[in-house]
This record gives structure tokens, C-alpha cells and sequence, in this order.
């Protein structure tokens, strides 16, 4: 972790700490910051050590982590929010994503926070403006929106509302850094922010071709896992097409933008995900993993992140 001073430095709250709060716990207690973890469910945050203790202990076994004991005695749990929040510099908000719960919170927030606490949302794509209008920490809110497991994918969504201040979202960037975060910008906000959106535009194009009886969805997923993804995890889109046409990015433009157009064309009309659809997805996937099976499969999906983080690394150190 850098050793500059960040809002970070007088520790950080996490408030929800289920899938995603508890990943944003250990992001900042492996970098050094003292975390403090509040829920309002007390039977949740009974399960909370040995679930922390459970990721730490994988996280060493492949080399991504050192000391892992002392890494979860940076980590506090407490009783009330005001404990968990007071004299904080940053706080992750990481609780249900739901515009209603959202301003409940942060309106107990407004009466607790001194004036310098940032808040961050994680909310997957309501934007901050919709539960931070009208109070008084309004513009030292904003979103940063991470993927999970948070202390496994870097990235992380920076969405400022129209009266968040900017210093707010530098800080936050700055912070984001430091603890080995992945920080990007989203200039003003927009529905499903970027990354949703990318997603939703390849969902999209995989349930019509499911619909449309052009491939199995185990074929569709096979696309991406054995073909589209392996480039992915290191280079995005642009880069992509950049190093697939001799001439770069222009000469692919030349050669394929009229294929794209001619499938944007016959895109034309959204339609929902159907129930007739999704029950004939969901009985694919059931058969390959039934239900009672999704934990197990999250588990194996988390040591494969490791495998792969601790391969990103070590390519990334030599190059
Ligand atoms: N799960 C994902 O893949 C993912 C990824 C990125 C972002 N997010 C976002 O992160 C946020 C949390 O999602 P999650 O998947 O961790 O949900 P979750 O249901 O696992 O956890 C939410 C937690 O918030 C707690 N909570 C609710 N209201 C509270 C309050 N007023 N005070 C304290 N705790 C409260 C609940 O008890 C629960 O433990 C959402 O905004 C979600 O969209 C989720």
C-alpha cells in the first residue's frame, strides 16, 4: 500500500457486510487500514469472522496474501452504526440495492457523519442522487461501484452525482489506489453505470441467440469462457480490435464496422427477458448445476479468480 495520507489513513467503515461488504473488508484490512464493519442483522455478523477467516486462509494458500491473522485483527465488528462510522474517514456503504433502504440509511448517516467522512455506495447501478438528495453529506457521496468479490476483481466504478465535489471523488480515487483497487471514472451518472452496461449489451445478444435457437446456453457460455474471456482478463475491447487488424483500430473500423452496423440493425426492438425464456434457461443450468450447488461453484469460481490474480501478478511484475 502507498504510504501517502488518504482518507483511509483514520480507518474505514464498512457498512452491509454480506456478499459485498465483507469482500470490501478484507480489500482494506490486507492493505493496512483499520475497518470497521457494521450490519443490522446480529446473526450475520456472528458468521462474519469465520467466513473472513475461511477467504483469508485461501487467499494465502495461493500466495495472494501474508499474515492473515494479522490482517483480521485490523478488522472490528460493531454493535452500532454510530460506533462503526464515527471519526471514520471513508465509509462503503454495501447495504441491499434498494433506493428505500439506501436513504434510510444515509439519512441516519447525515445526522452522525463530522465533515470530512466520504461515503462510497457499492450500489450496483441506482445512482447516488436517487438517496442522497437534500442532505447535508449529499456531496460527499457518490458511487464506487465494485464487481464481486471486490478483494478479487479490482475494479471499481467512480459515479459522482451532479453535486458531489470533485476533491470527494479524487480522494476517493486516490484511496481506491492505494489499497490495490482499480479506480475508473464515469464523468456523470447513467443507468447500469459502465460495466453493467457492457454487460447488459452482451446479455442481451446472449439471450436472443438462446431464444432464437441459435446455440445451447452451455455453447453461448462456452464462447465467452474458451474464446472471447481469455483476452479479456488482461485487455478490453478497444485493445482487442486495436491488435486484430493490421493497421490498428482504423484498419479493423475499415474492414468490420459495416458487419457490426449490420448487426446493430437487426437489434432494433428490446424486448424483457421473458418468463418463458428464463425457465428454459434457468432448466439448462439446473441441469448442469442444481441449485443446491451454487455455493460450491461460487467457491470453485473464487480459487480460480485467485489462480488467475496470482498469474496477473507475476506476469504484471515482469513485464
Ligand atoms: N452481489 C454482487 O455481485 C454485487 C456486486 C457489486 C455491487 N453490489 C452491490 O452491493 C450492495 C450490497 O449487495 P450484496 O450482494 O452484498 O447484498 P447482501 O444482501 O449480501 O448484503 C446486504 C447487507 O446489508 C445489510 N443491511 C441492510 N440494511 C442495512 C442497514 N440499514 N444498516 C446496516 N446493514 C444493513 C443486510 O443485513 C445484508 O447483510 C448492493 O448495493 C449491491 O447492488 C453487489
Amino acid at each position: 500500500m502507498s504510504s501517502q495520507t488518504h482518507i483511509g489513513s483514520s480507518g474505514v467503515a464498512i457498512v452491509g457486510a454480506g456478499l459485498v461488504g465483507l469482500g470490501w473488508a478484507i480489500v482494506f484490512a490486507r492493505a493496512g487500514l483499520n475497518v470497521r464493519v457494521f450490519d443490522h442483522s446480529a446473526e450475520l455478523v456472528a458468521t462474519l469472522p469465520d467466513k473472513l477467516k475461511q477467504s483469508l486462509a485461501d487467499l494465502e494458500r495461493f500466495g495472494l496474501i501474508e499474515g492473515p491473522d494479522e490482517i483480521s485483527r485490523r478488522v472490528t465488528y460493531c454493535d452500532t452504526l454510530e460506533n462503526a462510522v464515527s471519526g471514520v474517514g471513508y465509509i462503503q456503504e454495501s447495504v441491499l440495492e434498494r433506493v428505500d433502504v439506501k436513504r434510510g440509511l444515509y439519512e441516519q448517516l447525515d445526522d452522525l457523519l463530522d465533515e470530512q467522512t466520504i461515503v462510497g455506495s457499492s450500489s450496483s447501478g441506482i445512482p447516488s442522487s436517487a438517496f442522497t438528495e437534500g442532505l447535508s453529506i449529499a456531496p460527499r457521496c457518490l458511487v464506487a461501484h465494485p464487481v464481486n468479490p471486490p478483494y478479487l476483481v479490482p475494479v471499481v466504478e467512480l459515479v459522482p452525482a451532479s453535486w458531489t465535489l470533485p476533491q470527494a471523488v479524487d480522494q476517493v480515487h486516490a484511496l481506491m489506489h492505494a489499497v490495490d483497487q482499480h479506480p475508473i471514472r464515469v464523468t456523470r451518472e447513467l443507468q447500469g453505470f459502465v460495466l453493467n452496461r457492457l454487460q447488459g449489451a452482451l446479455l442481451r445478444e446472449a439471450w436472443a441467440l438462446f431464444e432464437e435457437g441459435y446455440c445451447s446456453a452451455a455453447d453461448i457460455d462456452a464462447t465467452i469462457s474458451k474464446g472471447l474471456g481469455l483476452r479479456w482478463s488482461f485487455m478490453g475491447p478497444f485493445e482487442t480490435i486495436d491488435l486484430n487488424a493490421p493497421g490498428g483500430v482504423r484498419d479493423y473500423a475499415n474492414r468490420l464496422g459495416g458487419l457490426y452496423l449490420d448487426i446493430d440493425k437487426e437489434r432494433t426492438d428490446p424486448q424483457p427477458w421473458s418468463e418463458e425464456l428464463i425457465s428454459r434457461v434457468e432448466a439448462e443450468r439446473r441441469q448442469a448445476l442444481p441449485l443446491g450447488s451454487l455455493g460450491e461453484r461460487s467457491q470453485w469460481r473464487d480459487r480460480r479468480l485467485m489462480g488467475l490474480a496470482a498469474h496477473k501478478r507475476d506476469m504484471e511484475a515482469g513485464e
